[in-house]
């Protein structure tokens, strides 16, 4: 049985609030990962279409002997099928591959606001649609800053239920939170414990390596890993760390037998650099990054 709280989402459905994020994970580890990770009391996996790894997602679920209604699944579209019927085409490929007549939550990858003339809108509409048929229980996006938030608002009735967005101690978009929690938006958190600082050449280190975070750690006696998660889970944020060792998929679950201090909170909080690590969501455009849909 697992211990990870739940948030009701806006639209009534459940999720647990940490996960398993299975960016880059080659496709011959990602079973293995992901039954792993399920054994040891993760019930929710991240997964999208351009990480090229949904069938083995859908395979680990199988191995793991659970019956697909205790996992929350979430993938997200690929970049190159904004298009409605693209869209739709891809939805359907992500179904195959992950063995299952529903994903959990699904999610517009990045805004593409450069792709066909920006409109977006009329992708969520098909995301909308998903949701309609059940075969999306919830509908969100992704990497979607207060711009692109306020015109789906404008051009829409509905709101996405979640946002997932580059959230780590050395970047929080605090007004891209604080405008998705004003709309009961949840915040979902990539790179919680900081990777992109890590795993690609930024203008600060390695939020594992700060002195805050590592002082704290050594109060708790925690990781600063723990640590980051921790202040995630307590500001209210869904969080989802990847990783493919064993000892670190364990412990980064292992977060819910100590709290931080009011203090802590705001001393991780002050790390803030407002320098992103990952790209700056308006230039993620097709011609960038798109990439064929795999047949997972
Ligand atoms: N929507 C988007 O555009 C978007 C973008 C990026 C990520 N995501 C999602 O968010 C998930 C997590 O983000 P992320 O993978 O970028 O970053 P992350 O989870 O913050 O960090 C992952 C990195 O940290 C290492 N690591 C994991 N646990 C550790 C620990 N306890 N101690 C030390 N190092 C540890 C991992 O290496 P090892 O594997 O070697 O342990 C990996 O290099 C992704 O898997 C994906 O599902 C979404």
């Amino acid at each position: 049985m697992s211990n990870v709280p739940t948030i009701d989402l806006n639209d009534g459905v459940c999720i647990t609030q940490l996960g398993f994020g299975v960016f880059q994970i080659k496709p011959d580890e990602t079973a293995a990962a992901v039954k792993r990770a399920l054994d040891i009391g993760y019930r929710h996996i991240d997964t999208a279409e351009m990480y090229g790894n949904e069938r083995e997602v859908g395979q680990g679920i199988r191995d793991a002997g659970l019956d697909r209604a205790e996992v929350f699944v979430t993938s997200k579209l690929n970049n190159g099928c904004h298009e409605p019927d693209d869209a739709r085409r891809a939805f359907d490929k992500t179904l195959e591959a992950l063995g299952s007549d529903y994903v959990d939550l699904f999610l517009i990858h990045w805004p593409l606001p450069t792709l066909y003339g920006g409109d977006f809108v009329s992708t969520w509409k098909v995301l909308e649609e998903f949701s309609r048929e059940g075969r999306a229980r919830s509908v969100g996006v992704s990497n979607f800053q207060t711009a692109h938030l306020e015109r789906l608002a404008a051009e829409t009735g509905t709101v996405p239920s979640v946002n997932q967005i580059e959230v780590h101690p050395y970047f929080a978009q605090r007004q891209v939170q604080e405008f998705g929690a004003a709309r009961g938006i949840l915040t979902q958190a990539w790179s919680p414990i900081g990777g992109i600082t890590f795993y690609r050449e930024g203008s600060h280190g390695s939020t594992l390596d700060d002195p805050v975070i590592g002082a704290i750690a050594r109060a708790h006696g925690k990781s600063p890993a723990q640590v980051t998660l921790r202040w995630g889970l307590q500001e209210g944020r869904s969080v989802i760390p990847k990783s493919t060792k064993p000892t670190r998929i364990a412990e980064n679950i292992d977060v819910f037998d100590f709290e931080l201090s009011a203090d802590e909170i705001a001393a991780v909080d002050g790390l803030d650099t407002g320098r992103r690590g990952g790209p700056e969501p308006g230039a993620v455009t097709l011609e960038a990054y798109g990439r064929e849909i795999p047949d997972a």
